[in-house]
């Protein structure tokens, strides 16, 4: 018997299937020969939210949950974030190297000077409400972008495609920015582009009245770190959203403002916004107990806990919590890390937390620090999605290119209504009926 076989007895019919196993997996569609008689539709799988379903191969992220490892093309998260440049990293998660020198130039050459958006864009942004959420008008005007390029469904031209990688890579912090100011009643800053990706963006973000803008080095720092942090996180919620909406063969921006939006919800990329509103809203330490009570009795999540995939401590969580302190040295103290560094302290104490494997992710320290350098909590999203949509495209392509790929489509096991007539409809006999 061949060694690396699954087999399986059909009590059934007591037939014995042997189904292969490759990488750890046996392939689903190997089920499907499993019939009780030829007309038999075959066996399914049945997993919703894909709790054990491999969707794609893929050599962007490794994630080892259990362990706590995060490696991009191979290189572990913290050796990227403490060695190299945000973009640096996108070009690496782009096309599976780090650049070098003259290819790591001409790179941010070709994002820099694509960092301007269409006039027209500033008015499609002025149409949203003055109070409207900025991650509604990013995902909104990030799905605009394909109307402005119509070329952009020519998505099997590797040229075409790079292209609107570029430009999407250069274009998502001008957005944010844009759909701040309009929120804040600001006028829009032009892109500059003697600055480094993360000063641009904060020059975009802040500059008021004065002729140049000069970020704060320990804050541009931070948020090219922390950019890098959330560049990519292998088959997430968004990210299979952006695999999804791609293998319909749709442009990369429409496909990347489904992305968006998945990463939206507050079980996501939203979390970092809830976390600050729990911190908030627990006010004080002596509050913590009482809080940590009411979430084991089923009052609400410890927003900022728990992970699909890491069973331990996320490193890039604990990469931010060193991280907090030194932003704090520079913005000032963000009085809610006592709150958060006391919740830790009694979840990770407390059974509850600990049997189920629940630790702090990405988005528990990362709001901190964005509410001490200045942005608006309901901007953490959006900041969430300016580096992801490094690994939103990097994912597309890779599905794109994967020959064993197809249009998304999982099966379904309908539990409803058998078929039945309307009311008062009348059936002609037919020898199907008689
Ligand atoms: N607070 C309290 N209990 C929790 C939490 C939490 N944050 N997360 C999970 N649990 C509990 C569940 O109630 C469940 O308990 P039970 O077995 O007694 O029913 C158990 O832990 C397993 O939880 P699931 O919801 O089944 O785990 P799942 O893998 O589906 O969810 C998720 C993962 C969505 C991240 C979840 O942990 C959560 O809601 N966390 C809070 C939101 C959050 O921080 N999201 C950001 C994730 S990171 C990111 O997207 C960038």
């Amino acid at each position: 018997m061949p060694k690396d076989t699954l087999s399986i007895t059909d009590n059934r019919t007591g037939k014995i299937y042997e189904v292969p196993i490759k990488d750890g997996a046996i392939p689903a569609p190997e089920l499907r020969k499993i019939k009780t008689d030829p007309e038999d539709f075959g066996l399914m799988s049945y997993d919703p939210a894909f709790f054990n379903t491999a969707n794609c191969r893929s050599a962007i992220t490794f994630i080892d949950g259990d362990k706590g490892i995060l490696e991009y093309r191979g290189y572990p998260i913290d050796q990227l974030a403490e060695h190299c440049s945000f973009l640096e990293v996108a070009y690496l998660l782009l096309n599976g190297e780090l650049p070098k020198a003259q290819e790591l130039s001409a790179w941010k050459h070709e994002i820099t000077t694509h960092t301007l958006v269409h006039e027209n864009i500033k008015q499609f942004i002025d149409g949203f409400q003055h109070d409207a959420h900025p991650m509604g008008i990013f995902l909104s005007t990030a799905g605009a972008l394909s109307t402005f390029y119509p070329e952009a469904k020519n998505i099997f031209s590797a040229e075409v495609r790079r292209q609107q990688i570029i430009r999407l890579i250069a274009k998502v912090p001008t957005i944010a920015a844009y759909a701040h100011r309009h929120s804040m009643g600001l006028h829009y800053v032009m892109p500059d582009n003697d600055l480094s990706y993360a000063g641009n963006f904060l020059n975009m973000m802040f500059k008021m009245t004065e002729l140049k803008y000069t970020p704060n080095p320990v804050v541009e720092k931070a948020l090219d770190v922390l950019f890098i942090l959330h560049a990519d996180h292998e088959q997430n919620c968004s990210a299979s959203a952006m695999r999804n909406i791609g293998s319909s063969h749709a442009d990369p921006y429409s496909s990347l403002a489904g992305a968006a939006a998945a990463l939206y919800g507050p079980l996501h990329g939203g979390a970092n916004e809830m976390v600050l509103r729990m911190l908030r809203q627990i006010g004080s330490m002596e509050n913590v107990p009482g809080f940590i009570t009411d979430v084991k009795a089923g009052k609400g999540r410890l927003m900022g806990f728990g992970h699909r995939v890491y069973k331990n401590y996320d490193p890039r969580a604990k990469f931010l919590k060193q991280m907090a302190y030194s932003v704090f040295e520079a913005c000032g103290r963000n009085p809610l890390i006592d709150i958060a560094v006391e919740l830790e302290r009694i979840a990770l104490a407390d059974d509850y937390f600990v049997s189920r494997k629940l630790y702090p992710n990405v988005d528990f320290y990362s709001g901190l620090i964005y509410q001490a350098i200045g942005f608006p909590v309901d901007m953490f999203p959006v900041l969430f999605a300016i580096p992801r949509t490094v690994g939103w495209l990097a994912q597309w392509e890779e599905m794109l290119l994967d020959p064993e790929q197809k249009i998304a489509r999982p099966r379904q096991i309908f539990v409803g209504q058998k078929r039945r007539n309307v009311p008062g409809f009348k059936v002609k006999e037919t020898s199907a009926t008689r």
